[in-house]
This record gives C-alpha cells, sequence and structure tokens, in this order.
C-alpha cells in the first residue's frame, strides 16, 4: 500500500513491533484493567442524577441504549485492535488506516477522554474520600476540599491521590496491573453486596411509572418522558467509558490478536450486565423521587436502613473510582507516547526508562497537569464533555473499520466484526444519537477543544511529524 501525501498520510503496520514497553499482560489483565476502568463514578454517583432528574426507573433503558452503542463501538474496536494494535489505540488504527489527520482529531479527542476524565474522577474520588473520613470522625477544612473558584484553596486530596498514582505507574505495568486487580475485586463485591442486600427489598411498585411523565423545569429544561431516557443514556454514557482504555496496552499484551478482543468484549458484558441488574434494582428499593443524587447506590442502603452495607459500599466505590483513574491515567500517557513517538507531540515525551520499562517522564508531566486541574479548576462537572469527546472518537473507530475493509483486505484480521458494514454503521448511528443528545453548551465546549487541537497540529505536529521527516 503506498503512502498519501499531505494530510491522509498513513502509517505502515506493525502489532508485534518492539517499543521497549515489557508484554506481560495476558487476557484476565486486560478484562480486569477493563473492568478497572469501567466501573466507577458512572455506576456509584452518575445513576442518582439520571435516574431521579432524567429518566426515572427507565435507567434501565438509558443503560441498554448506551450499552448498545458501546457494543457495536466495542466489536469495532476489538477489530482494530487485534489487526493494527499499538499503544495510540484508536489514534493509531486511524493513523494506519485513514490518515495522519484523522489520526490527530481522535488522538486529540482521547486525550480530553482520558485526561479530563482522570481529573474530573479524581475530584469525584476526594469527594468520597472526606466522606469515609467524616465516617470515623475526621473532618477536613472546605478549603482543602475545593477549587479556588469555588471558595477554597486547592482539593488536596485529588491532588495526592494522583501523585501516588504516578508513582504506581512509574514503578512499572505488572506492578500496577496487579494494584488494579486487587482493587476491582474490591469494588466488584461492592456491586455483588448491593445486588444481594438490596435485591429483596425491591418492591415493584416503585417501578410506577416506569417512565415519568415529561415536565419541564423553570430553566425550561426538560425531565423524563422518551426524550428523558435518550438524555439519561447520554449522560450514562460515562459509566461504559473505559473498555476502549484496554486497546492502549497493546503493546504490553502477550498475543495482542486474541487477547485484546477477549478484554475489550468481555469487560463490556460483564459491567452492562452489572449496571442493568444495579440501576433495575436501586430503583426498585427506592423510588426515584427519593434517589440521593451524590451517592444513590451507598444512600439506598441507609434508606433500607443496613448502615453496615452503606459503610461497606462506600469503600467499595472509593477502591472503584482509583482503580478508574489508575486505567484512565495509564491510558492517558499510552496515548501521548504514541503521538510523541509518531512526532505529532514533542518526541522527547516518549522516552521509556531503561529499568522501570515505563514512559516515567511522561507519566509525571501527565500527573503534573491532572493534578493542576483536579486541585485547582471547577472541572468536576465537565463529565458531558468527556462524553462527547469519547463518542467522536469511537464513531471514528467504526468508520475506520469499514473504510480498512476496503482499503487493506488483505489485512491478517484475527478478530472480524461481524456483518460490516451494518455493525459499524449501527455504532456511528447510536454514537452520533447520543451526541445529538447532549446539551449546547458541552458541543460549544467540545468545539473550543477541537479548535485548539487544530492549531497544534498545522503549528506544530504537521511540521514535526515524523513522515514529514521521511520525505
Ligand atoms: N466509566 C468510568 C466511570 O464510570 C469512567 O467512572
Amino acid at each position: 500500500m503506498d503512502q498519501t501525501r499531505g494530510l491522509f498520510r498513513t502509517k505502515p503496520i506493525d502489532p508485534n513491533a518492539d517499543t521497549g514497553l515489557k508484554r506481560c499482560l495476558g487476557a484476565l489483565d486486560l478484562t480486569l484493567l477493563g473492568i478497572g476502568c469501567i466501573i466507577g463514578t458512572g455506576i456509584f454517583v452518575l445513576t442518582g442524577v439520571v435516574a431521579a432528574q432524567h429518566a426515572g426507573p427507565a435507567i434501565v433503558l438509558s443503560f441498554v441504549l448506551s450499552g448498545t452503542a458501546c457494543a457495536f463501538a466495542a466489536l469495532s474496536y476489538a477489530e482494530l485492535a487485534g489487526a493494527i494494535g499499538g499503544a495510540g489505540s484508536a489514534y493509531g488504527y486511524a493513523y494506519v488506516g485513514i490518515g495522519e489527520f484523522i489520526a490527530w482529531v481522535i488522538g486529540w479527542d482521547l486525550i480530553l477522554e482520558y485526561g479530563i476524565a482522570t481529573s474530573t474522577v479524581a475530584i469525584g474520588w476526594s469527594g468520597y474520600f472526606a466522606k469515609i473520613l467524616e465516617l470515623i470522625g475526621i473532618h477536613l477544612p472546605p478549603e482543602l476540599t475545593s477549587a479556588p473558584l469555588e471558595g477554597g484553596i486547592a482539593n488536596v486530596p485529588a491532588m495526592g491521590i494522583v501523585m501516588l498514582l504516578a508513582v504506581l505507574l512509574s514503578i512499572g505495568v505488572k506492578e500496577s496491573a496487579r494494584f488494579n486487580a486487587a482493587m476491582v475485586f474490591v469494588k466488584l463485591g461492592a456491586v455483588l453486596l448491593f445486588i444481594v442486600v438490596a435485591a429483596p427489598h425491591v418492591h415493584p411498585e416503585n417501578w410506577k411509572p416506569f417512565i415519568p411523565p415529561r415536565t419541564v423545569d423553570a430553566q425550561g429544561i426538560a425531565h423524563f418522558g422518551p426524550q428523558g431516557i435518550a438524555t439519561g443514556a447520554a449522560i450514562i454514557f460515562f459509566a461504559y467509558i473505559g473498555f476502549d482504555a484496554v486497546s492502549t496496552a497493546a503493546e504490553e499484551t502477550v498475543n495482542p490478536q486474541r487477547n485484546l478482543p477477549l478484554g475489550i468484549l468481555g469487560s463490556l458484558v460483564i459491567c452492562t450486565v452489572l449496571y442493568i441488574l444495579v440501576s433495575g434494582i436501586l430503583t426498585g428499593v427506592v423510588h426515584y423521587d427519593r434517589i440521593d443524587i451524590k451517592a444513590p447506590i451507598a444512600d439506598a442502603m441507609k434508606q433500607l436502613g443496613i448502615p453496615w452495607a452503606e459503610a461497606a459500599i462506600s469503600v467499595g466505590a472509593l477502591a472503584g473510582i482509583t482503580t478508574v483513574m489508575l486505567v484512565l491515567y495509564y491510558g492517558l500517557t499510552r496515548i501521548v507516547l504514541a503521538m510523541s513517538r509518531d512526532g505529532l507531540l514533542p518526541q522527547p515525551l516518549a522516552r521509556v526508562h531503561p529499568r522501570t520499562r515505563t514512559p516515567v517522564r511522561l507519566i509525571l508531566g501527565a500527573g503534573a497537569a491532572i493534578a493542576l486541574i483536579a486541585g485547582l479548576s471547577p472541572i468536576g462537572k465537565v463529565a458531558e464533555l468527556v462524553n462527547l469527546g469519547t463518542l467522536a472518537a469511537f464513531f471514528l473507530v467504526c468508520l475506520s473499520v469499514i473504510i480498512l475493509r476496503r482499503t487493506r483486505p488483505a489485512l491478517q484480521r484475527p478478530f472480524r466484526t461481524p456483518w460490516v458494514p451494518l455493525v459499524p454503521l449501527l455504532g456511528m448511528a447510536f454514537c452520533g444519537y447520543l451526541m445529538y443528545s447532549l446539551p449546547l453548551l458541552t458541543w460549544e465546549a467540545f468545539l473550543v477543544w477541537f479548535a485548539v487541537g487544530l492549531s497544534v497540529y498545522f503549528l506544530y505536529s504537521y511540521r514535526h511529524s515524523t513522515l514529514t521527516q521521511d520525505v
């Protein structure tokens, strides 16, 4: 295949290239990595907002709608991850299949997804951390848990946890995966505990009306009704983000062609089942208009009068949110690593430390940026922006499958997306619909991010790309 020039120049494929990173992760590690990144703020926090304000008991349908979009995207991811691999995830697939410019757009989207999401989740972590300290009688001064614009000095716990994770990620990928696996069991325990303890308390009358009638609030914002299910799906999409992070581990995976598709699809299926069960039980236990919007799952236990389960679930949630941060942060470093290696971001960032075999410089630099954003900016409410960036990336991943099937029919595909182009087209339709369901303000913020990305590309990346240097 010849390499096209200009904005559509492409990179050759080498799924098993030696990159200096250590290949040590198997299918189970990857599935746990996926669950590590998936179950977190979405189920432990956002479920409350969606059930109480947008969908009511029909939150189950929001989860199904959003999960369906992810399933189509995951099938596309799995094909590309197996066939192309590389730490760059969707960015790398587009670079090989479509061309540098679209690859840049996806990479820039993924930086938004992973970077801003890590900061947002760090703030959520800090909230849970403070809550647990309160349960044992320690009260943190509010100035130390809020950003300057919110009347505080800095969100110190949020900054602290990012720094701790930076150290862990620098030490090594296997160590990080082990820590992740331990925490995943703690949070899965919390989710299962909720299911087992709460299920006997379900009262089917709490599910009525299943789709609450549409209302419009004083600001003119609509809630509930069929549109509420779609808005709820677009918000709760955040709960699914993370299965795609599995694909950023391609260069550290043994037999990536087999293990990546297993890890991506396995983690998504397990989490979807758990989400549907948890949200169905939650709305069956507590009527949707009484669901707490900050800690809905733990609070349901409080409302049921089971304080030990409230405490256990809070601890599990904290563990869960920690692993989400760990994997998102890991994903961010691997995406930036891939983009720097290609010269689209400064190349010195791509240096891998010879002893730990991790990109220490990049991990610490990204950690400093995430900690500053999490500690000093009032960015806690941008989950929807993260969703939009991620949905845009998923949309382009589905498109890449269709394009690559035409441009590279002979490419070895250990996993093939079924019914191409139908499945990727459905993925694009579902992701497009969820994007459309997000508020205008989110779109405006996204366009600003996109404009900055275009400037960086044309002022820096295009000229520094290794493909420019090779010419
Ligand atoms: N899916 C991740 C969460 O819910 C981002 O926290």
